[in-house]
């Protein structure tokens, strides 16, 4: 693609490589590499002045994969590209998004800060933990959800009997959504944080005995949010438990509980890298998603055809 070059930072290269596939191009070559204190270092080995250069990169942790991120923009914009956009799949540290306790950070906030500063042009993202931080950058910033090849996903399976289960108050918007899509019934555990990273669900509203259950949910981290809510659906006599979520961030020893999880299947998303099995894990590819949002913004087409509107309300 004449004056557009795609390349790709270390935290999730395969989906970089599937988005180069989609679009029938070659990830450009940018070479990273760590000092031997793990300081990171990288170089463009393409000629970028005057074009468009599209960099994906996913922040889950460590924040080395973020530093690596604000520097390869910075290399960019020093190389003299024409813009920078930036791909990030999954934007980690979304979920300081505001003051829930006094004298804590808005990291969400001064993540984007970060980005912005670096030189970056334009950031495409998805499945943001909560939309308004759409509002923290000063660039523009395309917001897709993964729903789009999600639900697909699950319509196809056509589970009878169905509820579509918000383990959280949370996710209640985007399991609306899915239940209204899937025509499917709804409900929502009442669950509380009691400290960091736990939680427990105290209270479960809608029926869910004899059917069918999808449990959905932005991101799972410990798997402590996940698992509790497929426990209480089990307790409460839900039959095939299903689960979907978007981030798998998977922290700790969150993929073995969920593999031990009274789970019949999880489909998640290729936007943090994730080991699928052949009987319960299951990944769903963003690349197609990604790649052509990339390319519409950069040939200035529209992006808004890679969504449903509804779900941007939501
Ligand atoms: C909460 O607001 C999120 O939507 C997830 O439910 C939560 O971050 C998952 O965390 P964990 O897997 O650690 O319970």
């Amino acid at each position: 693609m004449d004056g557009i070059a795609l390349f790709s930072g270390r935290s999730n290269k395969p989906l970089a490589e599937a988005m180069a596939k989609h679009l029938g191009m070659e990830l450009g070559n940018l070479e990273i590499k760590n000092f031997s204190d793990k300081e990171i270092w990288v170089k463009f080995h393409d000629n970028i002045r005057g074009k468009i250069v599209i960099i994906v990169q996913s922040t889950q942790a460590p924040a080395d994969n973020l530093v690596e991120l604000l520097i390869a923009i910075d290399a960019a914009k020093r190389a003299s590209a024409r813009a920078v956009f930036v791909v990030i799949p999954y934007f980690g540290y979304a979920r300081q998004d505001r003051k829930d306790e006094p004298r804590v950070a808005i990291s969400a906030k001064l993540m984007a800060n970060l980005i912005t500063v670096s030189g970056a042009d334009r950031v495409i993202t998805m499945d943001l933990h909560c939309s308004q931080i759409q509002g923290f950058f000063d660039i523009p910033l395309d917001h897709l959800y993964a729903s789009r090849v999600l639900l697909p996903y699950w319509q196809e399976k056509n589970i009878p009997n169905l509820v579509v289960v918000a383990p959280d108050v949370g996710s209640i918007k985007m399991a609306r959504f899915w239940s209204k899509k899937l025509n499917a019934g709804l409900a929502m555990m009442d669950k509380r944080r009691t400290g960091h990273n736990e939680s427990e669900v105290v209270n479960i509203i809608g029926e869910v005995a004899g059917k069918n259950a999808l449990v959905v949910d932005d991101m799972i981290d410990t798997a402590g949010t996940f698992v509790a809510a497929i426990n209480t659906l089990k307790n409460n006599k839900a039959e095939k438990i299903y689960g979907s979520c978007i981030h798998p961030v998977c922290s700790g020893e969150a993929y073995n509980r969920l593999y031990r999880a009274p789970l019949e299947e999880l489909v998640v998303t290729d936007t943090i890298p994730f080991v699928t099995t052949p009987d319960k894990f299951k990944t769903v590819s963003v690349a197609g998603l990604l790649a052509t949002a990339a390319m519409n913004a950069a040939t200035n087409q529209s992006i808004s055809s890679l969504f449903d509107k509804e779900e941007m309300r939501r």
